[in-house]
This record gives C-alpha cells, sequence and structure tokens, in this order.
C-alpha cells in the first residue's frame, strides 16, 4: 500500500542478559548469536523460560543485553521504534473500539512514522488489510463479537497496517485451536511474502510443526541459561500444498528429530 518495505536484518552477536541484583543475579541468556536476513523469517524454539521472550523484547528495544550485541540494520537497538511492531499471544484488541478502529489505530495515534494521517487514505489502507485477513465485512464489530481467530487476524492487520520491516512475533498463534491456529498459519506466510514488501519475521512458537511451516531458519534454544543449541535452515518448499507437506517423510522425520531434541531439554 504505502512505500515498499524492505526488510531490515537482524542481528545478534553474543547477545547475554543477567537479570537481578547484585546480590541475586541470574543468567537468562548466555552469548546468543542469531541472525535474520532482511525478507526472512527466522523461528525460536525452547523450553520455557529459556529466554526466549526475552531475546524478542531486546530486539524490540524494550530491554537491552548486559553482553554482546543486539542489532536492526547494522545498528545497535536502543529503544523501541516504529520499524519494529510486536504481535503477542493475545490479541491485545481494544475492547471498546470496532475492528476498523482498532486497526487505524497506531496511524492514527501517530506510532507509525510517515504513514498515511489523511483520514481517507487511513480508510483506504485499512480496508485494504482486512480485506487481506479476510475480515472485509467485519469492519464494525467489536471484539467481544468476534472468535478467538477473527481476533487473532484483526491483530495480524493492525501490524500490517504499521508496515513495519520487522515483526517480532511472540506466540501469536498459541492460544488458538488447531484449525484456526493451521489457517493463520497460511495466511502469515502469505501476507509476509506478497505485494512489494518484504518483511523481516521473528517468530518465537512453542510448536516444532509451526515453526518447520513458516520459517527459514529455526533456532533451538537449551534451558535456562538460553543458548542457541542448534539452527536448521529449513529445506522445505515454500509454496508447496500444507498437507503435501506435512505428510511428506523429510518433514516428519526433521520435525521428530527437533521435538525428541526439545523434550531431552526439559527436566523430567
Ligand atoms: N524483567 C525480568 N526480571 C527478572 N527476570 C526476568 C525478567 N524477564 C524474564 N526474566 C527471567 O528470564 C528467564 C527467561 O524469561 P523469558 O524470556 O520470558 O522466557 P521464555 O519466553 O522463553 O519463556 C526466566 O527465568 C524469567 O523468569
Ligand atoms: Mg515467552
Amino acid at each position: 500500500m504505502g512505500a515498499q518495505i524492505m526488510g531490515a536484518q537482524i542481528e545478534l552477536i553474543g547477545a547475554s542478559k543477567t537479570f537481578g541484583s547484585r546480590t541475586a543475579m541470574r543468567l537468562a541468556l548466555d552469548q546468543v548469536s542469531l541472525s535474520v536476513k532482511a525478507g526472512q523469517t527466522a523461528t525460536v524454539i525452547g523450553p520455557t523460560g529459556c529466554g526466549k521472550t526475552t531475546i524478542l523484547n531486546m530486539v524490540a528495544g524494550f530491554t537491552h543485553p548486559t553482553g554482546g550485541r543486539v542489532m536492526v540494520n547494522g545498528r545497535d537497538v536502543t529503544e523501541p521504534g516504529p520499524d519494529r511492531g510486536f504481535m503477542f499471544q493475545r490479541p491485545t484488541l481494544l475492547p471498546w473500539l470496532t475492528v476498523f478502529d482498532n486497526v487505524a489505530f497506531p496511524c492514527r495515534h501517530g506510532h507509525g512514522l510517515g504513514r498515511p494521517h489523511r483520514a481517507d487514505q487511513i480508510e483506504a489502507e485499512v480496508m485494504h488489510y482486512l480485506a487481506r485477513v479476510g475480515l472485509g465485512d467485519a469492519r464494525d464489530l467489536h471484539p467481544h463479537q468476534m472468535s478467538g481467530g477473527m481476533q487473532s487476524r484483526a491483530a495480524l492487520a493492525r501490524l500490517l497496517m504499521a508496515e513495519s520491516e520487522v515483526l517480532l512475533m511472540d506466540e501469536p498463534f498459541a492460544a488458538l485451536d488447531a484449525q484456526t491456529r493451521l489457517a493463520m498459519q497460511q495466511l502469515l506466510k502469505q501476507v509476509i511474502k506478497s505485494e512489494q514488501s518484504l518483511r523481516t519475521v521473528l517468530f518465537i512458537t512453542h510448536d516444532v510443526e509451526e515453526a518447520l511451516l513458516i520459517s527459514d531458519h529455526v533456532f533451538l534454544m537449551s534451558a535456562s541459561p538460553g543458548r542457541i543449541i542448534r539452527h536448521v535452515e529449513v529445506p522445505f518448499g515454500k509454496n508447496e500444498p500444507y498437507r503435501d507437506l506435512v505428510l511428506s517423510p523429510a518433514f516428519t522425520e526433521l520435525k521428530h528429530e527437533l521435538i525428541d531434541q526439545l523434550e531431552r531439554l526439559v527436566p523430567g
């Protein structure tokens, strides 16, 4: 819709994070290095508490590494900015606003730097992204009138509307039922690689299948303190129909290998 989105590179170089005071220090992340090229989708997967959210928070600029570097487009992240959009596990829609007004919110309130400010332009873009996520007919509904899947679609439309180069997604589909979740995975894959836009996505999940379905790269983390213990370049074609892909021996084999590796990380 708006300006062309070029995508930005994300890079962590030996990034560590220690929480706590001098008397009770706790190493949460231990020298995490990973890089995501512009236009690629990378997923971080690992046991609860291994520091996945902390990684996203550092890339977002909500918190900072205590060692090493966290960079976007070759520059150290110092603060949050409109070049990086965030989507959480809960859709976090404002309940008193319609879907339309929820999606328009970041533009109207100036979070989308360089985004349209004229009412007719905002209207056109909101309707464009609502149609993109299959909510073209739902503009006047309030969140309580919508299913979890529709709320998730609305949150995705709002994220896309900001036209950020980098999308940071923290288990965004974890609360959805299996069917809806699958639909959202397909939708995400379509929208991030469509139009003139080239978005760089850093995605967090617990779900190995989800990771393999949507990403170019998967990074597996150890339990606390979190370290990257494996990097998989996902070898599957991105345009293969879902059924063919998940039923293929190569997909099934890699999926089970990663699930086994993940299970061995969780004590008990
Ligand atoms: N603001 C904070 N203050 C203190 N400890 C924190 C803070 N944020 C996260 N932690 C700790 O860091 C570790 C990693 O947390 P988190 O990144 O949320 O893990 P994950 O998302 O993988 O479940 C956990 O042990 C958590 O308790
Ligand atoms: Mg988390």
